[in-house]
């Protein structure tokens, strides 16, 4: 039976504040396998983001209560998390979202025209849906995939070399209903929904398709084999650099110390977020005690 209610927002709006019993039970049951790979139960906020946005296409109010309930944690510490980057959308998403990068060298190279010509085209601009709900459009920062500018992105599958046509031409296909293909990565795009369920943590089978590392990618490698480069020695480390005539051996550093310069361990407690976070520590230490 569903237990969903509807809280109005406005003339045409309206939040889902809880989810129905199948879906909840789906839920909580990925919740656990992603809350379980982390030590601290709090970890687990971003890919349980995910989780909600692949069942929801954006970071809902329900999804928010949802992740609060699942980590003990109140809707405002969600809601500060998920404001926090833009990956995480707060209203409804279009089935793809068309990532137009116009960080500096992809404009220069075509990325401001592209993006351009996509608002003309589809008659929305940046964060904004086709009103068939299939594309989202944003400008978007440096998707390191510079050696392929201008690049586009949909659902973060590159699209390398784009011009304004060709970009123009990836949207109809996939408003079309079209399978796409991506220049690298995955054989199709999938729709946002089901690459956050990726992003939440669960393979979909799809790693080893398609191209991965292209040739300009590859160029500094293949230079670096050719010419018998290798990197110096990491401090610290005991073994010398392989044949490496022009490294010259970094100084040696005293053994990291705990939360002291290259330690990825936790500083010690100092704060009162930190007692917080050792007692959740305890609690974690607790629960793993009795599950032994
Ligand atoms: S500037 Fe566009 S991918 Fe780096």
């Amino acid at each position: 039976m569903s237990v969903e209610e509807l809280v109005p927002r406005g003339e045409g709006q309206a939040h889902r504040t809880s989810y129905d019993d199948a879906t909840r039970a789906r839920l909580d049951a990925d919740a656990a396998q992603i809350v379980a790979r982390y030590p601290q139960e709090r970890s687990a906020l971003l890919p349980l983001l995910h989780l909600v946005q692949s069942e929801d296409g954006y970071v809902s109010p329900r999804g928010i209560a949802f992740c609060a309930a699942t980590l003990g944690i109140t809707t405002a510490e969600v809601s500060a998390v998920a404001t926090f980057y833009t990956q995480y959308k707060r209203h409804p998403n279009g089935e793809y979202t068309v990532g137009v990068c116009t960080n500096t060298l992809c404009a220069i190279m075509g990325g401001d025209a592209i993006y351009e010509h996509l608002c003309d085209h589809l008659g929305v601009s940046h964060d904004e849906t086709t009103e068939d709900g299939k594309i989202t459009l944003e400008r978007v920062e440096c998707n390191a995939a510079c050696d392929y500018a201008p690049v586009m992105m949909v659902n973060w599958e590159f699209f390398d070399n784009q011009t304004p046509a060709s970009a123009a031409e990836v949207v109809d296909r996939l408003r079309a209903g079209e399978d796409v293909a991506p220049s690298r990565g995955a054989d199709k795009v999938v729709s946002f929904k089901e690459m956050s369920h990726v992003l939440a943590g669960f393979l979909d089978g799809r790693a080893d398709e398609g191209v991965g590392a292209g040739e300009p990618t590859l160029r500094g490698t293949v230079l670096a084999r050719d010419e018998g480069w290798t990197a110096p020695p990491f401090p610290g480390d005991d073994k010398p650099a392989r044949s490496s005539s022009r490294a010259k051996a970094a100084p040696r550093t005293a053994k990291p110390t705990t939360g002291g310069e290259q330690s990825s361990a936790e500083r010690p407690v100092t704060t009162a977020a930190d007692a917080s976070s050792a007692e959740q520590d305890k609690k974690q230490a607790s629960s793993d005690a009795k599950e032994d």
